[in-house]
């Protein structure tokens, strides 16, 4: 369905509220679009190359008890500044300052301790709610204290610290916000990021490295100075006019002649796509959110909503060198769609010379993996649960429940509570015809039995955490309710409808009253930040200089925003094989004395030690005030001398006294370090 601007207005009612009283409103209306950037700075498709972000590095790795190792992860949720809009930056809110955020690959058996800071201003600088978070890492079955439980709030200068088993098959997951309330304005501010669950029998199948690519597909409308706009049409849904892979508009992609993967996460809020290729090509269907098909699936056209994971191979081999296939996106019922939102990305097919290393190069796997999920029978079942998911009242339901109500409960309140490993049918019917509710359930992975008593499509015959309930639809999913003894969340992932209110919960293998030693918010709570702990990672992948400097300020409503580094992402197509490490450019950052008595000049120093080529161009050290309970600024940018060293002097701002300090060296090292105040 297109409609217009004015239409959409008149749906959706007022505008947003800027972060300092300023009005932004969204549209003029005449203009077909939901975004109110001057033509000039309307971003058109393909103009920008794809790029992938950094895989994260763990700060150090242990090994446990009983012999399984764990990599300790760090990330701060932070401001940052994105390249969208041509000629004006989007201030977001970033995994480690970007979107998406930066991507974590892990072997099955192998378990994480990620420390998630929260350094985020005290309140949205544009919509002005609190930003406090929750983290979810979606298609985990974690714990439910660390399951990014949405009352389980981590508030500004405070970190949660999350575990997660990675005993599940490999799967594509992607952590993202889960604040009561505020998950859509969150998420849609930037707060998502890939995760990638690897075994042995995806490692032998399907391709790896650069040849596997994760895909971010998003919406996004923008006020006139480049800033995100906000609109959910009273809680329906937000359908921006422009469509964003891993972060830039409409990108292109320089593919070799052979097969690739694509893992397509749709992490916009609302919008479902319709893929396809231009072609007229099918895709082969490999993976599902729980990963692994039993077989791959030949799909011309999918319909993906917010949430999904579909993994794809697309043979580029038959086509000829300079032939461009597009990625398409067809809309389904009860979208918004503008110019534009037909598309999504382009392929351009290269004649460089194929790297036909890895599995799955040239011929495409057909059988994949006896899921245990799909496995279930429906003979084993113990009991079938019926809900429905409707509107009352102006507020968004979920068999009868919403989130408030379990709030109120003091988290009593459940939709339903198996005992650990019953096996259950839950039916889930969407009786309107007015909107398709994307519902997710936390903890399992389940087998789509049936839509309206028909098959399930073929590209959902894989594990699922997320099911398309589309309009006057009723599917029935199969689940073993197995792992964790717990409370965990179900909800719509349509997220202006899970935050208004359309989430309930659901028990396994426990009584609601009885003292539960996984409580989703007791068993784990945050603590405050201390100083002097690493604060950020280097990214694993060699990282190309970040040589540009955004500046986020002249544009009203941004003010206060400071620059956030920005890890620059690289472009897959030039990710050099991981086997061929020694033409690396290493960057070792150190500095050496930072000093900042309040009211006084500040002043720090240091070296940086390069191995490896030595990238062209005067290098430089730029530096942030990272103290926990601020939003990190940038203090400023120093040349490297050709001895390898640098200082830098400042001035503090008004009341600012850094107790922490920050260095990137435009070669790619990093370095933290309290700073002496006395
Ligand atoms: Cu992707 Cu409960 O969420
Ligand atoms: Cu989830
Ligand atoms: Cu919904």
């Amino acid at each position: 369905m297109a409609i217009s601007r004015r239409q959409a207005l008149q749906i959706g009612g007022i505008g947003i509220i800027g972060a300092f009283g300023l009005a932004v409103p969204l549209g003029s209306v005449e203009a077909k679009s939901a975004s109110r950037l001057d033509p000039r700075n309307m971003p058109r498709p393909y103009q920008r190359t794809l790029t992938v972000p950094p895989v994260l590095a763990p700060s150090k790795t242990t090994v446990d008890a009983d012999g399984h190792t764990r990599h300790h992860y760090r990330i701060q949720q932070k401001l940052g500044s994105a390249n969208i809009v041509p000629g004006l930056s989007t201030p977001i809110l970033g995994y480690n300052g970007t979107f998406p955020g930066p991507t974590i690959k892990v072997n099955q058996g192998n378990r994480i301790s990620l420390m998630m800071d929260n350094v985020l201003p005290l309140l949205h600088p544009q919509w002005g709610y609190r930003l406090d978070t929750s983290t979810h890492l979606h298609g985990s079955a974690s714990l439910p204290q660390f399951d990014g439980y949405a009352n389980d709030l981590t508030g500004l200068g405070y970190c949660k610290d999350y575990e997660y088993p990675n005993f599940q098959p490999a799967r594509t997951l992607w952590y993202h916000d889960h604040a009561v309330h505020n998950t859509a304005q969150s998420v849609y501010s930037g707060l998502a990021g890939h995760y990638h669950l690897h075994d042995e029998v995806e490692q032998s199948l399907l391709p790896q490295g650069q040849f596997d690519v994760p895909l971010t597909v998003s919406d996004a409308m923008f006020a006139a100075n480049g800033s995100l706009g906000y609109d959910d049409n009273t809680h329906s849904g937000l359908w921006g006019d422009v469509i964003l892979v891993n972060g830039a508009p409409w990108p292109v992609m320089k593919v070799q002649r052979r097969i690739y993967r694509f893992r397509i996460l749709n992490a916009s809020i609302s919008r479902s796509y319709r893929f396809s290729l231009s072609t007229g090509d099918p895709v082969t269907m490999v993976a599902t959110d729980g990963g692994l098909m039993p077989s791959a699936q030949q799909v011309t056209s999918w319909r993906h909503s917010s949430a999904e994971r579909y993994e794809v191979l697309i043979d580029f081999s038959k086509y000829p060198a300079g032939k461009r296939v597009e990625l398409r996106n067809a809309s389904n019922k009860n979208n918004v769609d503008y110019d534009n939102t037909g598309r999504v990305m382009a392929f351009d097919v290269t004649n460089e010379p194929v790297d036909t290393s890895g599995p799955a190069a040239r011929v495409m796997p057909t059988l994949l993996t006896a899921s245990t999920t799909m496995s279930l029978t429906p003979s084993q079942s113990v009991k079938t649960r019926r809900m429905r998911v409707k509107r009352d009242n102006e507020i968004w339901t979920i068999g009868g429940l919403t989130w408030d109500e379990v709030v109120k409960s003091g988290y009593r309140k459940v939709l339903a509570d198996p005992d650990l490993d019953d096996v259950e049918i839950w039916e889930i019917e969407n009786s309107s015809g007015g909107w398709f509710h994307p519902v997710h359930i936390h903890l399992v992975d389940f087998q789509i039995l049936s839509r309206n008593g028909k098959a399930p499509f073929s590209y959902e015959r894989g594990p699922k955490d997320v099911v398309y309930v589309g309009e006057g639809e009723t599917v029935r999913l199969l689940m073993k309710f197995e792992h964790h003894r717990g409370r965990y969340m179900i909800h719509c992932h349509n997220l202006p409808h899970e935050d208004h209110d359309m989430m309930a919960q659901f028990s396994v293998g426990m009584d609601t009253d009885d003292v539960d030693p996984n409580h989703p918010i007791e068993a784990s709570r945050p603590h405050p930040i201390t100083p002097d702990a690493p604060v950020e990672e280097p990214a694993e992948t060699p990282s190309p200089a970040p040589t540009e400097t955004v500046e986020t300020g002249g544009s009203t409503g941004t003010a206060e925003l400071t620059e956030a580094a920005t890890p620059a992402p690289t472009d897959p197509a030039a990710t050099p094989p991981a086997a061929e490490p020694p033409t690396v450019t290493k960057d070792v950052l150190t500095i050496t004395s930072a000093r900042h008595r309040l009211r006084k000049d500040m002043t720090f120093s240091g070296t940086s030690k390069v191995t490896g080529p030595v990238p062209p161009g005067s290098a430089s050290v730029t530096l942030y005030d990272v103290s926990p309970g601020r939003s990190s600024s940038k203090l400023g940018t120093v040349a490297i001398n050709s001895l390898g060293n640098w200082s830098l002097t400042a001035k503090p701002g008004p009341g600012q006294q850094v107790t922490s300090v920050r260095a990137e060296s435009s070669r790619g090292g990093t370095a933290t370090r309290r700073v002496d105040t006395r």
